[in-house]
């Protein structure tokens, strides 16, 4: 199968699979310890059947929203995945600009490949940076100051990694940036030639916006023993409100999983939130985001935009999330199948691909818009 072919995400993800080395495959598609909660989150969206609604006039129909405040042509935004540049090279430009061509925004992670410089030189609309607190407050703040130069449009303050749930894979991998030349990776790279010329080709090898700060990562034994010497446990809700003087723009806190949680978060002036386990990589054993998504939406009100990620690969999930409260999703693992298979073409199929199913879902469930989707657009409700 190649990209042409593909009609939905799992092609999309069997083609990433083909195509890029089985460490960055697996730290995309992988979970933290049993995985149960990686599963939960797929498995819960799937339970959650539509009402299927017939003879309703659907000839104007339309599924652009707004995410804060700005237009978007359908509620769905790219989330910030780390080490996105190897899973293609110069994949965060390649995805800023499939997000720009598909009107919806980008989210850079602070441990990407690309600088936060090179995706604002490859784009011409603002996207928005995600922010992980290091120890280093003075780096902290310098990032931030990158990214009020490069004019991102919103801030998202990543509040569930401040150590990292263990993925098992990554560790059997030995996944490194830049890879490990081990007898194994090296093999694997063999048989994955385009791959290895994207990469090669690529502007950078290493953690873009961490240049120069960074020390050297030879002699790390994993990413996530490099990360708990980095990241800040310390961390808590002052640190939202020093974030918030250093920040004007809009903030978005990711990784509220709980009632109380999004109360506070909604308290801080925060203008969003994600609902997110992070993809169930972080706590295993938390429940799934759809499951707890409802009780959150009905907790923040209508002030506080209420965004959601975790088991998001098709229109349809999309349009359950929406169902139950969400404003968007963002999705990651659906975005990162799309990169690794095709560069910014096979992320602009992943878009397209959710973008038809949730028009063909919206249509059969008898509804033209999004302001007409809620609950009742589901069984039960
Ligand atoms: C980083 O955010 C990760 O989940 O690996």
């Amino acid at each position: 199968m190649n990209l042409k072919e593909a009609t939905s995400i799992e092609d999309l993800r069997e083609i990433h699979k083909r195509r890029v080395p089985r460490a960055f495959f697996e730290y995309c598609d992988r979970g933290s310890y049993s995985e149960q909660t990686l599963r939960a989150n797929s498995a819960d969206l799937q339970k959650i059947e539509f009402r299927q609604r017939v003879m309703v006039d659907i000839s104007a129909r339309s599924v652009e929203t707004t995410i804060l405040g700005e237009k978007v042509s359908m509620p769905l935004a790219i989330a910030p995945t780390g080490l996105t540049g190897m899973q293609h090279g110069d994949g965060e430009m390649l995805g800023a600009r499939a997000a720009e061509k598909e009107g919806i925004p980008f989210c850079l992670s602070t441990m990407s490949i690309c600088s936060i410089e090179d995706v604002k030189s490859a784009t011409t609309r603002p996207f928005w940076f995600q922010l992980y607190v290091m120890k280093d407050r003075g780096f902290t703040k310098s990032l931030v100051e990158r990214a009020i130069a490069a004019k991102c449009s919103a801030l998202v303050l990543t509040l569930d990694l401040t150590v990292q749930g263990q993925r098992h894979r990554d560790i059997k991998n030995g996944l490194a940036v830049p890879p490990k030349v081990k007898l194994a990776n090296v093999l694997d790279v063999m048989t994955k030639p385009a791959w290895a010329m994207s990469v090669l080709r690529g502007k950078r090898k290493t953690f873009g916006n961490l240049d120069g700060w960074l020390p050297d990562m030879k002699g790390v034994k994993s990413l996530s023993q490099w990360i708990s010497g980095q990241f800040d446990a310390s961390l808590n809700w002052k640190d939202v409100a020093w974030i918030r003087s250093i920040w004007p723009g809009k903030l978005i806190l990711k990784g509220i999983l709980d009632v109380e949680d999004a109360k506070i978060a909604a308290g801080t002036g925060a203008q969003a939130i994600v609902v997110s386990n992070h993809g169930g990589r972080q706590l295993d054993g938390a429940p799934s985001s759809i499951s707890v998504l409802p009780g959150i939406a009905e907790a923040v009100g209508s002030k506080t935009e209420v965004l959601f990620d975790g088991g998001v690969r098709s229109g349809q999930d999309v349009m359950r999330a929406i169902a139950l409260g969400a404003r968007a999703c963002l999705i990651g693992k659906a975005f990162l199948h799309g990169l690794g298979a095709g560069g910014e073409e096979g992320v602009r199929r992943a878009i397209d691909i959710i973008r038809k199913e949730m028009e063909v879902t919206m249509v059969l469930t008898g509804r033209r818009n999004l302001a007409e989707v809620d609950r009742t657009i589901l069984m039960g409700h």
